[in-house]
C-alpha cells in the first residue's frame, strides 16, 4: 500500500539505556490496513521498539512519527492524544481483575479526555466484544475466562476507540497454538477493516505460515523486512 501515507514512520531511531545500546539506527514505515510481524531473539529490541510506538519512552536520537504526531518529542502532558490513535495488546493481557469484561472494554473508552456518556460506552463496548466473538461473555469477569477469552477481551479493549494503529507484544506467548491462531486470525480481521497491526511474535510456526510481512531485529538492527506474500522466515534462526 505504498501510496497511502504510513500511520508509523520510524527515521534514524535509536535508543540506549545507559551505555547499552537497545536499538539503533531503525527505519521503518507501517501502513493502513497492514498487518506486521515484529520477530527477533530475545533482547533484539522488539520490545523497545513498542514502547518507543506508544511514546512510553522516547528514542535517544532519531523521529518517531504516529498518525501524525511527532511522538519523539512528544511531552508527557499530551500522551493521551497519541494512546487514543494507538491500541496495546500484550502477553499477559492486564485487565482489571474487579471489572467484567463489558467493564474492561469499557474503561478503553475512558483514555484521555473522550466524553461520552456511560450508556454510549456500554453500546460502544458491546458491539466490541461482538466483534473479537464475544458479545454474550460481557458480565463474566476475568478469571472465569480461558486465556483466549481473556486475550480478545483484551483485544476488543484495544480497538473500541477505533483507533487507525494496533501494537501487540507478545500476544499468543501464554496461549496454546490453536489459540493463537485464532488470536491472529483475529488481528487479521482488524487489520482488514484499515488498522495498521504490528505484532511481536517469537511463535515460529505463526511467522512461517502466516505470509505477511516480517521485520526482523537483532542486536538493535534491522536486518531483515520481508515482504508479504512469502513463507515467513525468522531469519536469524540458522535453520530457516
Ligand atoms: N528498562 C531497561 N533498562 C535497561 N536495559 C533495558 C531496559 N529495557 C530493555 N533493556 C535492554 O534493551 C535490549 C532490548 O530489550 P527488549 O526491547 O526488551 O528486547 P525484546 O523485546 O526483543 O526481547 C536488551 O538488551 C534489554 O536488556
Ligand atoms: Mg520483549
Amino acid at each position: 500500500m505504498p501510496d497511502r501515507p504510513p500511520i508509523v514512520e520510524l527515521i534514524g531511531v535509536s535508543r540506549a539505556y545507559g551505555s547499552r545500546h537497545a536499538l539503533d539506527g531503525i527505519d521503518l514505515a507501517l501502513h493502513p490496513g497492514e498487518l506486521t510481524l515484529l520477530v527477533g531473539p530475545s533482547g533484539a529490541g522488539k520490545t523497545t521498539l513498542l514502547k518507543l510506538i506508544n511514546r512510553e519512552i522516547r528514542p535517544t536520537a532519531g523521529e518517531v512519527w504516529v498518525a501524525g504526531i511527532a511522538a519523539h518529542r512528544l511531552k508527557a502532558s499530551h500522551v493521551a492524544e497519541l494512546r487514543r490513535r494507538v491500541g496495546v495488546v500484550f502477553q499477559d493481557y492486564k485487565l482489571l481483575p474487579r471489572l467484567t469484561a463489558l467493564e474492561n472494554v469499557a474503561f478503553g473508552l475512558q483514555v484521555g479526555d473522550l466524553r461520552i456518556s456511560d450508556a454510549e460506552a456500554r453500546d460502544r463496548a458491546l458491539d466490541a466484544l461482538e466483534a473479537v466473538g464475544l458479545g454474550d461473555r460481557g458480565r463474566a469477569f476475568p478469571h472465569q475466562l480461558s486465556g483466549g477469552q481473556q486475550q480478545r477481551i483484551a483485544i476488543a479493549r484495544a480497538v473500541v476507540v477505533q483507533p487507525p494503529l494496533l501494537i501487540a507484544d507478545e500476544p499468543t506467548g501464554n496461549l496454546d497454538q490453536e489459540t493463537a491462531w485464532e488470536i491472529m486470525d483475529l488481528f487479521e480481521d482488524i487489520a482488514a477493516w484499515g488498522t495498521a497491526v504490528l505484532v511481536a511474535t517469537h511463535n515460529v510456526e505463526i511467522v512461517t505460515r502466516l505470509k505477511r510481512r516480517v521485520v526482523t531485529l537483532v542486536d538493535g538492527r534491522l536486518v531483515r523486512d520481508q515482504p508479504a506474500g512469502q513463507t515467513g522466515r525468522m531469519a536469524w534462526l540458522a535453520s530457516s
